[in-house]
């Protein structure tokens, strides 16, 4: 087999990629090592910045997302017993759309069917090999025979465990981590949202995030101990605590109801550089990690996508190295501010074990700040809404 551009990991990162390709004219496979239901049993967040939504405009795949996709201009803050809303249409123009991940997933997983585009599922033992000529080369294994794909380029899609970021030398590599010091125990439940708009809860129990997929479908969110097991966490238990981490309207107010899916995840901030290693390129979970505080993984993912495809659309239509020269450079320049601002709405609205009462009261006065200023708040809003390509 040859392609132009092989795809490793058929994520978000990995089809939206696959997808603007194709608009472009260029050739590309993606190798999976999973199967699809595996991915689209995946439960991720569901917030989508103005700028995602345009690269799905582009390739074709939003008549779904603009169906079911609950358009939000806003977010409330709750701390101290109120809640503070934070109107980022006023503050930016622009809104976020909350729409499911799997969902994304999903319509771009049947625009590549579609398409008749290739996805090799269940493709084990993926390699990377000559990436560091021009003229690299992937192998896997598959229904028990190895094959070999030629390619141009090698785009890795392949997320934070992938292969592509460890086929790297590991001098050719330098990474910036911050573990955090607790998880979000996440519950899904066929019940209606306690709100039109998210809740971002500060409470000296833990903080708690009141988010949505659906009019019928709530998301919520509890920080929990890194050691926390799901196991110990009834449906019972879980609405208890939260109720005792929400607003008084909202704790009086909340529908419960039988989980369908409850999960624990770390938190990390986590950033490879550069992003490219000759003619393979890194996007998405393979180059970086964000807290989820922010909703900013997924998106983060499509301007990685929308760099690299415009700049191999420059490369094959021009001839013109320029923008894959340019690729980790301008990348990596919006992920470290969307890794600064997740790594901020954590910091100020996390209970730190161990913190002291100075960093407790900075915390405090953080968000006082937050609510008085118009400016703070339209800080916040350009950064959550999502910052320029
Ligand atoms: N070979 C082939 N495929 C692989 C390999 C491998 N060695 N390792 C991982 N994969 C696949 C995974 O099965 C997964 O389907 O790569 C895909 C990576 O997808 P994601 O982890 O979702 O990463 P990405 O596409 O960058 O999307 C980022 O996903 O994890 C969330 O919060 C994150 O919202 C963000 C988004
Ligand atoms: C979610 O709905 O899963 C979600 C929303 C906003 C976040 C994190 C997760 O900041």
């Amino acid at each position: 087999m040859r392609t132009q551009v092989a795809i490793i990991g058929g994520g978000p990162a990995g089809l939206l990629l696959g997808q603007l390709l194709h608009r472009y004219g260029i050739d590309n496979v993606i190798f999976e090592r999973k199967d699809r239901d595996y991915i689209l049993g995946r439960i991720r967040a569901g917030v989508l910045e103005q700028g995602t939504v345009g690269l799905l405009d582009e390739v074709g795949v939003s008549a779904r997302l603009h169906q079911d996709g609950l358009v939000h201009h806003g977010i409330e803050l709750a701390f101290g017993g109120a809640r503070h809303r934070i109107d980022m249409t006023k503050a930016t123009g622009k809104t976020v759309t909350v729409y499911g991940q799997t969902e994304v997933t999903r319509d771009l997983m049947d625009a590549r069917l579609a398409a008749g585009l290739t996805t090799v599922y269940d493709a084990d033992n993926v390699g990377l090999h000559d990436f560091d000529g021009t003229q690299p080369r992937i192998r896997y294994e598959k229904d028990g025979k190895t094959h070999e794909v030629a390619c141009d380029f090698i785009a890795g899609c392949d997320g934070f465990h992938g292969v592509s970021r460890q086929s790297v030398k590991p001098e050719a590599l330098t990474v910036f981590e911050r573990v955090y010091p607790f998880g979000w125990l996440g519950l899904l439940s066929d019940t209606p949202p306690v709100s039109d708009e998210l809740i971002y809860n500060n409470h000296e129990r833990g903080f708690a995030l009141c988010s949505m997929r659906s009019p019928h479908r709530s998301r919520y969110y509890l920080q929990c101990a890194l050691d926390e097991q799901v196991e110990n966490w009834s449906d019972d238990k879980f609405w208890e605590e939260l109720r005792r981490r929400l607003d008084p309207e909202a704790a009086a107010t909340i529908v419960t109801g039988l989980s369908i899916e409850k999960s624990i995840a770390p938190l990390r901030s986590f950033v490879a550089e550069p992003m490219r290693f000759g003619r393979l390129f890194l996007a998405g979970d393979a180059a970086h990690i964000v807290p989820p505080t922010g909703a900013k993984g997924l998106n983060l993912a499509a301007s990685d996508v929308h760099y690299l495809s415009t700049a191999l659309r420059e490369f094959y239509t021009e001839k013109s190295a320029a923008g894959i020269d340019d690729y980790s450079r301008r990348a990596l320049g919006r992920v470290w501010k969307a890794e600064r601002f997740s790594w901020w709405m954590t910091s100020m609205l996390h209970r730190f074990p161990g913190t002291d009462e100075f960093s407790s009261r900075i915390q405090r006065a953080e968000l006082a700040y937050l609510i008085d200023s118009d400016a703070a708040k339209t800080s916040l809003s350009e950064n959550y809404v999502g910052l320029p390509y």
